[in-house]
């Protein structure tokens, strides 16, 4: 069967660093296309990666017969229009995190995707590094007992006003930016949906973005997500999963490097010092790339990626919530998707 010809809109900085140099090394894949608002940005980012054909507008990728796939990383503002102009003109979407905002939005999206027949899937390249795989069969086969608590950590400091992160206007602020990742992974660890949320930010003056959020989420079944997230304080990422009988720490659990092996703590909890403690390494991966052959296969065997319609709906639902309880000071219940979490 042909390789899949991917087109991407916009010249972004995650395409350059991630996914570009993952979609040239997948298999089942090949660079197309590329748009820009600016052709000559299009042209620049084509000759860096060798990709055939350059646009100055995103229609015009859009309407290119030869695309089978499109990849959208552009501002979370453009997520759910471009990726609905994508379905409409018959194209598989594979769009940046987080797919949509409100749920409604993402009710949207899957209604579009399922009535053209295409895939659709929200970029958590997270759920495509063995790391988390086998940290899930670990939780499955009781290792650490009962899943209680899902505790993460994610900041870095960007004080840039042009940044995308820093515009609220075009969805900017860490909940969105990566309190998205926090609300994805305890949904995957839990395999369950939550039901109410609770979250208090800190507003940058000048941006009107959250520059310091906190929120927590009480999981169907009694488990916990608390999380932290930051666009003005240290770079750090960290994930916890708490059990009844130990736990689990992953070393990079977000964006551990291509060329490193993942490593994660299992903790019996035997005593403080780490006497109960095994650590596991999982060989060097480059999860853009999984994510991306994974999304091929999806497309080939006509059946959902592992970000399915529910994740998208879930993740929306509970990012909606966490933004209305900021805003009310109070829990806040999620609307209900009718779908599950997980694969
Ligand atoms: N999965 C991950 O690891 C990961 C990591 C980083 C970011 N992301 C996601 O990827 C998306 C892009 O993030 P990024 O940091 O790569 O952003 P970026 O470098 O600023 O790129 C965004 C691109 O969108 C286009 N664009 C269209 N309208 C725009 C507007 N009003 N303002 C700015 N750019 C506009 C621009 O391309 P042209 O002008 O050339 O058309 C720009 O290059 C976000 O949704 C983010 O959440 C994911």
């Amino acid at each position: 069967m042909n390789d899949l010809t991917w087109g991407i809109l916009g010249t972004a900085g995650i395409a350059r660093k991630a996914m570009l140099p993952a979609l040239r090394a997948a298999e089942g894949c090949r660079l197309g296309a590329i748009a820009s608002r600016d052709v000559t940005r299009a042209e620049a980012m084509a000759r860096d990666f060798d990709i055939p054909r350059a646009y100055g507008s995103y229609e015009a990728l859009l309407a290119d017969p030869w695309i089978d796939v499109i990849y959208n990383p552009l501002p979370n503002h453009l997520h759910v229009p471009l990726t609905l102009q994508a379905l409409a003109a018959g194209k598989h979407v594979l769009c940046e995190k987080p797919l949509a905002l409100t749920l409604s939005d993402a009710r949207n999206v899957t209604a579009a995707a399922q009535d053209a027949g295409r895939v659709v899937a929200e970029a958590f390249m997270t759920r495509h590094h063995p790391q988390w795989r086998r940290a899930r069969d670990m939780v499955s086969s009781g290792r650490i007992g009962r899943l209680n608590g899902v505790q993460a950590m994610f900041s870095y400091c960007n004080n840039d006003p042009g940044n995308v992160r820093n515009q609220k206007a075009i969805g900017g602020g860490g909940l969105y930016d990566v309190g998205c990742y926090a609300v994805d992974t305890a949904r995957f660890f839990f395999g369950s949906e939550p039901e109410a949320v609770s979250c208090l930010m800190d507003i940058d003056p000048d941006f009107g973005t959250d520059r310091l959020t906190t929120g927590a989420a009480r999981f169907a079944g009694g488990g916990q997500l608390s999380f932290t997230v930051s666009t003005q304080s240290a770079l750090v990422q960290q994930l916890t999963l708490l059990g009844s009988d130990g736990y689990l720490v992953f070393d990079a659990p977000f964006n551990c490097p291509a060329d490193h092996p993942a490593r994660l703590a299992v903790d019996s909890g035997a005593d403080l010092l780490g006497g109960g403690r095994a650590l596991l390494a999982c060989p060097p991966v480059d999860q853009y790339r999984l994510q991306a052959e994974t999304f091929a296969q999806a497309v080939r065997q006509a059946r959902p990626d592992p970000a399915t319609a529910g994740d998208i709906l879930g993740n929306a639902a509970t990012l909606e919530a966490l933004a209305r309880a900021a805003q009310s000071h109070r829990w806040e219940a999620i609307s209900p998707t009718t779908n599950h979490a997980g694969d």
